[in-house]
This record gives C-alpha cells, structure tokens and sequence, in this order.
C-alpha cells in the first residue's frame, strides 16, 4: 500500500464513522451533542433528531424534524418547557438506561424519558420513518420501554395514536405550543373526551373551545372535509380499555399532519410534493358555528341563514334572554317555552338532517340498539330531549344516543353531519292535521334548502 492509498483508506474510514454518526440510533456510546450539530436519521431518511432554535428564540431544545423538507417543520419537542441557553446540550443513554438530555458537566438531567422499569440496564433509543423516538431494551432491540409517540407535543403524526388507554392510564394529549419562539406548554390542548360517547374536544385552558363531534363510523362529524375520497385510512377504538384514533394513508408517498396551533385551530396539512409546499387541508374551528356553545343550550347554529343570524333555539324553546338575541348574541342560549307539555301528551320528534350533533359527553350510548328502538326509548323517558344514530355512516346506523336535558353545541351543515331527531310536543306536531315528523321533516328540510340558496346568493 503506498501513501496515497493509505491516505484515501485513512480517509474513507473518517468518512465512513463520520457517516456512522447520522445513523438512527444513540446508545450510551453513541450521543449527540449539540456543539457539533450532530443529528439521527431514520433509516428511510424521513425524519430527524437533533438540536434546534424554534423561531427567532436562541433556546436550545431537541426535536424530530422532516429531514427532506426544506424548512424544518418541528413535530415533537423533549426538553418543551426546559430550554438550554447555550450550545452544552448532550443528548445520550444514561447509566440507567433512560435517555436524557444533559447540560455539559451537569448530572442532572434538563430532560429524561425517566420511565421507572427495573433491571434494564441496557437501552437504546432509536428514530423511526414514521417520526417516533422509541426507546428499546438492547438486548433484541424490539421490546418499546418509551415513546415518544405517547408523549406527543401539538402534532399528530400518522400511525400515532390520540386518546387514552383505561388499563395503563395514558392518555396522549396534543398541547399547542405557546408561541412560534416558544414550544413550551401552551394554552390550547385536544384531547379524547370518552365521557357518553367518544369525541375530540379542543380546550382552551379548561374551557371547550372547539369539538370535533362524535364519530359517526367514517369520519369526525364536526369534520366534513373527512369525506369517503379522504386520502387518509382512519381507525377509531371504543372499547373497554382504550379509546383511541390513529390513521394511516393509502400512499405511502403522502406526508401529513394534524397540528394544535398557537392560535387554538387544528390544522390538518398536506405536504404537495411537486410545490414543495404545505396545503391546509382542513382547519378548525373555521366559522363563528364551530366555537364551541355559540348558540348556548337548546339553541342550533346555522350559518347559511339568509337573515344572517346564525343561531335558532330548538322547536318548543325560546331565546332566554330577547335582548341578548336581538344583539345577536346567542351564548345564553334558548329556554323551555312556558305551558308545553312535553311528556305523554302526544309529543314526537323533528329530524333534522346535516347535524353535528349536540355535545355527546352528557349523552347515553347504548350500542345493542337500532334506530326504532332508540325514538322509542327516548319517546318512554319524558326527560329524553333527542336521539340519534351513533354510527350514523355504519350500515344505516349504529347504536343509539339520547340526550336528557340541554342540547348543546349543534350545528347545520349543508351536505355532511348526521340525522338528529329532536322531541316536540303534540301542537308542534298537529300544527297542520296530516302533521306527522316525517311531513315535518321535509317541510323543514325545504325550508332549510331555500335558505341555503339565497344565503349564497
Ligand atoms: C430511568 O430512571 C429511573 C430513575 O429516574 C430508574 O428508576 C429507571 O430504572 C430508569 N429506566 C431504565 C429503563 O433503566
Ligand atoms: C466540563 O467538561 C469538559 C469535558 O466535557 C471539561 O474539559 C471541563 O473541564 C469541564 N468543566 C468543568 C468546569 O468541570
Ligand atoms: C423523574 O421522575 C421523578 C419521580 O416521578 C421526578 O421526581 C423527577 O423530577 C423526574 N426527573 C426528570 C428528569 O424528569
Ligand atoms: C447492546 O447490544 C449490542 C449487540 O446487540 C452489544 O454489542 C452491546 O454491547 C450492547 N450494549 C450494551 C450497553 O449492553
Ligand atoms: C391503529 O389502530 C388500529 C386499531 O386499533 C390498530 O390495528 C393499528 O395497529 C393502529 N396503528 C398503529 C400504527 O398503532
Ligand atoms: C402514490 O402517489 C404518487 C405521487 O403522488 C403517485 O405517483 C403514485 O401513482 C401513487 N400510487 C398509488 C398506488 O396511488
Ligand atoms: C393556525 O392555523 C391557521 C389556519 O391554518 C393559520 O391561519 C394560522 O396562521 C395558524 N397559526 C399559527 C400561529 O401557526
Ligand atoms: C329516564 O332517563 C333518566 C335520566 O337518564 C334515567 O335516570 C331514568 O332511569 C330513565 N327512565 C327510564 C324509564 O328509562
């Protein structure tokens, strides 16, 4: 071997480790260190793990990026509320075997996965294509101690789960970060709410800001952009030990994400590949109808509305406060008319068609019933106010939800939403002689398609 050769071998094994370093693993050998920009990359080169600076901040935090789009679009942070102020940050295995990020000469952690297993010693965490950070017991490199996918900040990745587990306690929760300088704890949190029957419901600190509606067996109600063409393969879980939503995608050459923003709207985005841009694919809440209550109990929002007052009260009530409504707001809501007599005089129920439908945390499920057996179980039950299908889009429904006192939170669509049948009393019913709900349905539904015609006139 002369020089040279030896030179280019001396050469190729430097370029060789270095390569090594970008690998998709940190062991306890194996660290990275912010001070030599040291990052990991999963195999597939789809996501990467390093330090960075979010916005016009000087913090250091480490995060998981897209490792092929340009701008580095963060989509899950460890160190959230622990910013380093300068460039020590060492992200390694401990002693334990937890991974921790340390500021040099530090021995206590700025952030740990800090998971309590005893007897492994030996870990090592690992980037995945599909932008997870799991932390394996080294010895087969398979048994997940720690995720960062049960973990998450504010976005939601696809295959990641969103909503909590009854047998370990987890519940994955995505948080908005306070500002784009800042990832740490923001206001805005989505979470699964598995009271009554199952939704997501976006708060802002702990008051409802937005609700996606339950899921009618394809899709989020209060999600119409969710239709049968989605990209999108989903799956919901309402069992007795977790309730859960995770999604996959039909081309494994779609990247997309879901993210609770700054400004209290979770954005669902799309990567289009050829503009190398991201495309809002759905966004909420959009319109003043999806602010969580904007019509208050009993009242319905309708946005196209031709005398462009979005809110109604339900058949049988009125608003409670008239001046309030005159004003045109509507968060009072609606109260009981006097002198109706809503029980075994007669009453029956209203359908009205494109609803999402009143907030389901109050309301009873019962899954072993259809349709029929639901009005008449809601009709039997004087404090019954409504019923629906549960999943409306599964065969011709699912299952049966019936509500007792306030509806809350409706609103009309002009094409997606579910069916809500709504109890009236006998005069509602027996306004016109051959007055059956049926008859009073599509009267209504006409109704409701001529103001949809002048509203967008
Ligand atoms: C992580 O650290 C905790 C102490 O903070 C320790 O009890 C636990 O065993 C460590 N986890 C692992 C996987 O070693
Ligand atoms: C901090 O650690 C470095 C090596 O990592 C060492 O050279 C330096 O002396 C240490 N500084 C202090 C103050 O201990
Ligand atoms: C690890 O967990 C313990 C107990 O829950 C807690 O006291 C400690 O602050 C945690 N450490 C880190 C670095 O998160
Ligand atoms: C982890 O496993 C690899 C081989 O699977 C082995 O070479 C290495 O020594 C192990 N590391 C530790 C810290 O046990
Ligand atoms: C998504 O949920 C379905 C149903 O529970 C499950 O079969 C699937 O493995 C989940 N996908 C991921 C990536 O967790
Ligand atoms: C997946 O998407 C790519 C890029 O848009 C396209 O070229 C390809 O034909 C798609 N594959 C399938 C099976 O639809
Ligand atoms: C939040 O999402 C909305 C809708 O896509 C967008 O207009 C807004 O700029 C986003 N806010 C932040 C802080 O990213
Ligand atoms: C009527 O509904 C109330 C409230 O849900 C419930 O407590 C009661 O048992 C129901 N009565 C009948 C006869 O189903």
């Amino acid at each position: 071997m002369n020089p040279v050769q030896w030179l280019l071998m001396v050469l190729l094994i430097f370029f060789l480790s270095r390569f090594s370093l970008s690998a998709d693993i940190i062991t306890q050998h194996h660290f990275i260190e912010d001070n030599n920009d040291e990052v990991i990359i999963s195999s597939g080169k789809v996501f990467a793990l390093g330090f960075f600076s979010p916005g016009n901040s000087r913090n250091r935090y480490v995060g998981i990026w897209y490792h092929q789009i340009p701008e580095k679009i963060v989509v899950w942070v460890a160190n959230r509320n622990n910013p380093i102020k300068d460039n020590s940050g060492i992200l390694r295995i401990d002693s334990l075997g937890n991974l921790s990020l340390f500021q040099r000469n530090q021995t206590v952690p700025v952030w740990s996965t800090n998971i309590s297993i005893r007897g492994t010693r030996s870990s090592i965490a690992r980037i995945l294509d599909s932008g997870n950070l799991v932390l394996l017991q080294n010895d087969t490199r398979k048994v997940v101690l720690w995720q960062s996918f049960d973990h998450p900040t504010n976005t939601w990745l696809l295959s990641m789960k969103i909503g909590l587990s009854f047998r370990t306690g987890l519940n994955r929760i995505l948080t908005s970060w306070k500002s784009p300088d800042d990832p740490g704890f923001g206001i805005y949190s989505l979470r699964m709410i598995p009271d009554g029957f199952p939704q997501l419901v976006m708060y802002k600190g702990s008051t409802p800001w937005w609700r996606s509606g339950p899921w009618t067996g394809q899709r989020w109600t209060g999600i119409p952009e969710m239709s049968k063409k989605y990209v999108i393969n989903d799956y919901f879980v309402n069992s007795d030990d977790e309730v859960s939503y995770n999604t996959s995608v039909k081309n494994a050459s779609i990247i997309t994400r879901g993210v609770t923003n700054e400004t209290g709207i979770l954005e669902g985005l799309i990567w289009n590949h050829e503009d190398q841009r991201w495309i809002v694919f759905y966004s909420h809440p959009k319109e003043q109808c999806d602010f969580y209550g904007h019509c208050g109990p009993n009242g319905y929002c309708n946005p196209y509305r031709a005398d462009d007052f979005e809110c109604t009260c339900f058949p049988g009530f009125e608003p409670k406060s008239p001046e309030a409504w005159f004003i045109r707001d509507g968060t009072g809501g609606c109260v009981r008319k006097p002198s109706i007599s809503m029980c075994g005089n007669g009453e029956g129920f209203i359908k009205f068609t494109h609803v999402k439908v009143p907030d389901t945390s109050v309301a009873h499920a019962d899954m072993s019933m259809g349709l029929k057996q639901c009005k008449e179980k809601c009709l039997r039950n004087c404090s019954c106010m409504a019923y629906a299908s549960a999943y409306s889009e599964i065969n011709r429904g699912v299952g049966c939800l019936t509500w007792d006192g306030d509806l809350l939170d409706a609103r009309i669509y002009t094409q997606t939403g579910q069916d809500l049948y709504v109890r009236v009393d006998a005069n509602y019913l027996g306004r016109c002689p051959t007055f059956n709900s049926l008859f009073a349905t599509n009267i209504y539904m006409q109704v409701a398609v001529l103001t949809v015609k002048t509203g967008s006139s």
